[in-house]
């Protein structure tokens, strides 16, 4: 069994499961934040990524893709409806983001959760060459890290959590709350997107486990585990060198005429998820062509919403009431040829997404509650020309860093028209400052300096963090 001094494990894996015929296998962007902010740092690192590659079933064995080994980890039907349709996805995934849709606390869930999270830990300490780093990822795994420590306690183990992690109240609503609470603390370092996250653990461990907290770090007898926030973030040199191609530029214009040369262009790019707010935005448009404010002359609005979690009950009543209110806002307010909003449920690759953002005069990111929102940064990054509006929830993580967006609670619909119609009519000038300044931040916070960041402060040698490479240059061109 080959071994790697770097080890990640996160549920997906970046690869389909299908390699073709002759043995070679193609890099699956899946929608989602983890693989597309994985994807861009480890596909030139000397490392080992354990996960699912999506399908049912015994894993096949997968090549090695460039410098990154890949190591499959199969899913029977049964253990994918408890472990990630079920436990992760209709339990955790709701709770932590505030229960903007009611947690589904099924009790035959949790044994399929453990065990799944065995086989990743097992799978973990196979490939782990002895004193290796081994960094694990998301709700999904959360119980990997202390059943990693009693397997192998050689190991340097970090978690890192890509979502939220919510107030100790909703926490405590968790059936299998202790056990979630140590599994993740069985890490060396926990790492959250925002320090609220890092503060909530705190609380609880202090209330359920007796612990000495405080927000940096967590002592459990003799063990310290760290904790901290990292603000994940995005492949920024690849977003803009993808925009600057003239086939992208072209393709951009090319939309614009399909679209019938409107005056302005709003454009939201989400998985289909509740948390994304995008009935809410819905709602906010619909009234804004309801009370005259926009015009399906001169305005449109581009709504991509790649299908996620297709078997779960909750995501599929969500795409029937968003398909009903799409097909009832163009019933509505629709012309022959030109519908009030272009709704678009298909994955992209990333040269049309990027023409897509440069495509939008507004891009709106209404989420409910997320971890980070990396389209935010995406369209940031895109965006060379100083020219767009970026209108981003107050409940993304990227909130936080993106502080010259026109902010917005998606809560309130007056305030989501309000600042729809102001994004929709600043002035150029203003604009292009507040571009300016996002896309300067951005060019300093990219992925290569998230993990970095956190492998450093994981093992302060430096060992880890130089196996990723160093970011390529120039990144995003300041204009000010
Ligand atoms: P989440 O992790 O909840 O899905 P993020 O906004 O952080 O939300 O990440 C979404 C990622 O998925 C982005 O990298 C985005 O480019 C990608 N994505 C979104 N929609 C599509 C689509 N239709 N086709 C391909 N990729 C998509
Ligand atoms: O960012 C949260 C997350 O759950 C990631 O772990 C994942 O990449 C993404 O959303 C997409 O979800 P899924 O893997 O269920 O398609």
């Amino acid at each position: 069994m080959r071994q790697s001094s770097l080890v990640v494990v996160a549920n997906r894996l970046p690869v389909d499961d299908n390699a073709a015929p002759d043995g070679a296998c193609e890099w699956r962007r899946s929608p989602g934040g983890l693989a597309s902010a994985l994807h861009a740092i480890l596909q030139s690192t000397p490392a080992t990524w354990v996960g699912w590659g999506g399908g049912i079933g015994d894993a096949k064995p997968l090549p090695d893709i460039g410098s990154l080994r890949i190591r499959p980890v199969g899913l029977s039907e049964d253990e994918l409806r408890g472990y990630y349709e079920g436990f992760a996805n209709s339990t955790l995934w709701p709770l932590y983001h505030d229960a903007v849709e009611p947690p589904v606390f099924d009790r035959g869930w949790w044994e399929t959760y453990r065990a799944v999270n065995r086989r990743f830990a097992e799978a973990a300490a196979e490939v782990a060459e002895p004193r290796a780093a081994v960094w694990v990822q998301d709700y999904h795994l959360q119980l990997v890290p202390a059943m990693l420590r009693e397997l192998r306690p050689d190991l340097l183990i970090g978690f890192f959590l890509h979502v939220p992690f919510p107030p100790p109240e909703l926490f405590m609503q968790l059936p299998r709350r202790l056990e979630l609470l140590n599994g993740m603390l069985g890490a060396d370092l926990v790492g959250f997107q925002r320090p609220q996250a890092a503060h909530n653990v705190a609380q609880l461990a202090t209330k359920l486990l007796g612990a000495a907290t405080t927000d940096d770090q967590i002592t459990l007898g003799d063990r310290v585990v760290r904790t901290g926030a990292f603000p994940v973030s995005i492949d920024v040199a690849e977003m803009s060198a993808l925009a600057a191609r003239p086939d992208v530029m072209d393709h951009s214009r090319q939309l614009r005429t399909d679209l019938g040369q409107p005056k302005r262009v709003l454009l939201s790019v989400d998985r289909l998820d509740y948390t994304k707010g995008i009935e809410h935005r819905l709602t906010a448009y619909s009234e804004l062509l309801r009370d005259g404010r926009v015009k399906v002359r001169d305005t449109v609005m581009v709504q991509v919403a790649v299908p996620s979690r297709e078997r779960v009950e909750s995501y599929q009543t969500l795409r029937d009431r968003i398909e009903g209110e799409v097909g009832r806002i163009n019933g509505e307010y629709g012309r022959v040829g030109e519908p009030a909003i272009h709704y678009l449920n298909q994955p992209f690759d990333r040269a049309d997404l990027a023409a897509l953002y440069q495509t939008a005069d507004v891009m709106v990111v209404t989420p409910l509650r997320d971890g980070m929102n990396l389209v935010a940064k995406e369209f940031i990054a895109a965006r060379a020309d100083g020219a767009g509006a970026l209108v981003l929830s107050e409940f993304a993580g990227a909130a936080a860093e993106l502080e010259e967006a026109f902010l917005v609670n998606p809560h309130d619909v007056d305030g989501l028209k309000a600042t729809l119609l102001e994004a929709m009519d600043a002035q150029p000038d203003d604009l292009s400052a507040r571009m300016a300044a996002m896309r300067a931040y951005l060019s300093r916070h990219d992925i290569v300096r998230w993990a970095r960041e956190y492998l450093t402060t994981l093992d302060r040698s430096g060992r880890i963090a130089e196996l990723i490479p160093h970011p390529r240059t120039p990144t995003v061109p300041v204009q000010l």
